[in-house]
């Protein structure tokens, strides 16, 4: 294992940090050449956070260069893609964000900042910021507004100082200083600072499918994880023995050739070609610095982003990644990195599993659903217009990186998602691990990474073991589905719409694993108590255990269970719990009529 990993905090090691307000999002705003840029890399360092540019990430969601969009689709549409960026990043915690000039001139962007972070005007005096602008390089092509640099100060100056927080005066001064002082007002604003995270050791799990050990990995779970994460894929001794394996199936002398393209020109070294699979915010916050990072250890890195949400997670999407590994000449003994949430995670894994009949396959999970669930275990599949990941396999990755830093800037409706599944795991284990939830409820809401180390490692701990009895569905696998069936329901009569109008995938769950408990009490399965508990869990974690606002019919969900795609041969199998630790699977036909329509009812009024 990678000791580097171990300790994200070595290069600020001596310096003084303190913690970002609340978990905000610090936006950092100014005119043109006033720094932004690098003294938000060097702020978002010295905190331990990730860096955004709010430019790249329009960028790379556009697929144009800023001064391309403004050139073919004017600066409107610039303004639009813009505030739809910051939108998608004020909904973050933890996380450094650099904003355009302009950005304060649409009052919703400002009103925005200044509810959702803490905003820091770098302030320069004009003239020095046309010298700092000449200075660099010709800019003025990516600065498409320089000429008019005069009446945009005029402009600008009163909107940015009614936005700020804090403003700090960087007229002659390095960005190490500003960085400093930026610090310094960060403290004076947040009195409540009390040290850093600490950072537990790694934890590693072993996931053997059907306890078949030919096919292991690891699964490492912990804090700056990432940081470590180009030197461990180096390292692997697990990726280098599989990735040279399948790079040279049987009867195959050869890495094999891309259809119409050119022989393989990596460096022979299995794994020394990367493709990264992320979606454009996610490379924002993690992936660029993991691209970074595995050059420097020698790799060379292609990359493939799409849009990423639960719309883009499709066969055309899959095509589109087809053709571009197609085109780049990726062979067998590429490895396909995934660095994302489960949409990221699903599809590229199953492109790794599909193209060429299947190449190396690499995880680093960024939501807490994906790195307690959707990550391990095999599953990997895209959606159908007819239904959810109705196209799939089981193809394992052979190694998954789970950081749970990257955790802290995750948007509190995503982290909740995952929230819902730990207390599943929970239910599935036993009363330890109940009572470890129960018992650090705090730490858990406040993602102290220490406390996430261990129910993370725990939930995959569980889950490997589940697979390694029953890697397909037929068996244990099914628990699995505790609080599913009703979830999925609920997630199928509204629609997938996770905000207006439909329930997330983590609130359905939270509210199916409520309704089981209570048919199991109704059912006679388990004494009372069991779902009040469950309930009062489920509801001091934030999660919902009824569905409010929405009207849900009550025969269009028992419907909508009955085609369930996990159901066989027509019959639906029920996880129900007796117990933590204790779990039944029973047929949905052999629970009584008016002990659904009563628990139903309960949940849906
Ligand atoms: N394969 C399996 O076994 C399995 C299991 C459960 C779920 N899934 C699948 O997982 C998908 C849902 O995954 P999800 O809940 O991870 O959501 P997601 O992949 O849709 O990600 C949610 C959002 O969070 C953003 N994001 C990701 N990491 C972030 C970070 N660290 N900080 C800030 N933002 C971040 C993403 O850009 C995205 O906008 C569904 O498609 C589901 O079918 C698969």
């Amino acid at each position: 294992m990678n000791a580097r990993s171990t300790n994200s905090n070595e290069n600020v090691k001596g310096s003084w940090c303190p913690r970002i307000p609340s978990g905000k999002v610090i936006y950092l705003i100014g005119f043109m050449a006033s720094g932004k840029t690098s003294v938000g890399r060097m702020l978002a360092e010295r905190l331990s956070v990730p860096f955004v540019d709010s430019d790249d990430l329009v960028r790379f969601s556009a697929g144009l260069d800023i001064p391309q969009i403004f050139k073919e689709r004017g600066e409107k549409a610039f303004r639009d893609l813009e505030s739809s960026a910051l939108y998608r990043l004020s909904r973050l915690r933890n996380v450094v964000v650099a904003t355009g000039g302009g950005a304060v001139l649409s009052e919703k962007n400002r009103a925005l900042m200044k509810e959702t972070g803490f905003v820091v005007w770098l302030d320069v005096p004009l003239e020095e910021a046309v010298r700092r602008a000449e200075g660099g390089l010709a800019r003025t092509d990516s600065r498409p507004l320089l000429g008019k640099a005069a009446d945009l100060y005029g402009i600008r100056i009163p909107l940015y100082s009614s936005t700020a927080h804090l403003k700090v005066d960087t007229a002659g001064k390095l960005p190490g200083a500003v960085c400093d002082e930026v610090l310094r007002g960060i403290e004076l604003y947040a009195r409540s600072m009390t040290g850093r995270w600490e950072h537990g050791q790694i934890s590693a799990v072993t996931v053997t499918p059907e306890g078949d050990a030919a096919r292991s990995y690891e699964v490492m779970v912990g804090a700056g994880v990432l940081k470590g994460a180009a030197n461990t894929l180096a390292a692997s001794r697990t990726l280098q023995k599989r990735s040279e394996s399948q790079a040279r199936p049987p009867g195959e002398t050869a890495a094999g050739k891309p259809p119409g393209g050119r022989a393989e020109t990596s460096t022979g070294r299995s794994g020394k070609r990367v493709v990264l699979v992320s979606d454009p915010l996610v490379y924002c916050l993690y992936g660029k610095d993991l691209e970074d990072q595995l050059q420097s250890e020698g790799f060379t890195v292609l990359r493939f982003l799409f849009a990423g949400d639960e719309a883009s997670k499709n066969m055309r999407t899959v095509e589109e990644a087809y053709d571009f590994l197609a085109q780049n000449g990726v062979t067998r003994d590429t490895v396909l990195m995934s660095i994302g949430g489960g949409v990221v995670g699903d599809l590229a894994g199953f492109v790794a599993a599909t193209y060429m009949r299947g190449i190396p396959f690499v995880q680093v999970p960024t939501t807490l659903l994906a790195q307690i669930d959707a990550s391990v275990g095999g599953k990997v599949a895209v959606d159908h217009p007819l239904a959810k990941n109705l196209i799939g396999t089981f193809y394992h990755p052979l190694l998954v990186m789970a950081d749970v830093e990257t955790l802290s800037s995750l948007p509190d409706s995503e982290y909740r998602q995952g929230l819902a599944e730990m207390v599943k795991y929970a239910l599935i284990e036993g009363e330890d691990m109940v009572l470890a939830i129960e018992g650090s409820l705090k730490d858990i809401l406040a993602r102290n990474p220490s406390t996430l180390i261990e129910l993370v490692s725990r939930c995959v701990k569980i889950k490997a073991k589940i697979v390694s009895q029953d890697e397909r569905d037929y068996g244990v696998r099914q628990f699995l589905n505790l609080g599913h069936t009703l979830g999925h329901a609920l997630e199928s009569v509204t629609g997938y719409k996770k905000g207006d109008g439909g329930l997330s995938h983590g609130d359905a769950v939270a509210i199916g694993l409520h309704w089981a408990c209570r048919v199991s009490e109704e059912s006679g399965l388990t004494g009372r108590g069991l779902s009040a508990r469950v309930k009062n869990l489920l509801e001091r974690l934030g999660l919902p255990t009824r569905v409010d606002a929405l009207e849900i019919d009550r025969d269009a969900v028992l419907s909508a269970m009955r085609l369930d795609k996990k159901a066989r041969a027509g019959s639906i199998r029920l996880a129900l719990p007796r117990h933590p630790g204790r779990l039944e699977i029973r047929e949905l036909q052999d629970i009584p009529q008016n002990v659904l329509n009563e628990t139903l009812d309960e949940v849906l009024s």
